[in-house]
């Protein structure tokens, strides 16, 4: 069985946590597909986000992590992408709910506001859950896409 890539995008801000999680994607079984930032050097987040969108868009990769400051301004710029459902959370609990009920396909994390074990911890619970799917929560995420 060959591994899932997972594509993973930060910008400086969210470099180090992004290489944090990029290994334990690794050690999990995981493909990473790094699509940047490189360093520590200042970038702008919506670069990173429309880089992403272009991998889940031309069937790189199925679901993706991005990472800024506050996880929000990329978060926003992510969901201008209508085939992009990013999901800004800061605990296990917020990643179960977005994967149970919104489908979420991209978990965005802000590196200044979450700790690193926290932050792999919302990391599995986003990889790990499923859709509850049902009737009402399919037509709710179909209208996202709208
Ligand atoms: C960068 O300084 C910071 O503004 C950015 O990472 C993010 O937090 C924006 O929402």
């Amino acid at each position: 069985m060959t591994a899932e890539t997972i594509a993973i995008a930060s910008d400086h801000a969210g470099f180090a946590l992004k290489q944090v999680l990029k290994d334990r994607l690794q050690k999990d079984g995981f493909q990473p597909l790094d699509l940047g930032t490189d360093g520590p050097q200042s970038v702008d987040y919506p670069d990173f986000a429309d880089k992403l969108a272009a991998a889940l868009k031309d069937g790189r990769a199925r679901r993706g992590v991005l990472v800024c400051g506050t996880g929000i301004g990329i978060s926003i710029a992510a969901n201008r992408h209508r085939h992009l459902r990013a999901a800004l959370c800061h605990d296990t609990s917020s990643a179960r709910l977005a994967r149970q009920h919104n489908d979420a396909n991209v978990l965005a994390l802000g590196a200044r506001l979450i700790g690193e074990e926290a932050a792999l911890d919302t990391l599995q619970a986003f990889l790990t859950t499923g859709f509850d799917g049902g009737e009402r929560h399919e037509r709710r995420v179909g209208k996202l896409g709208q």
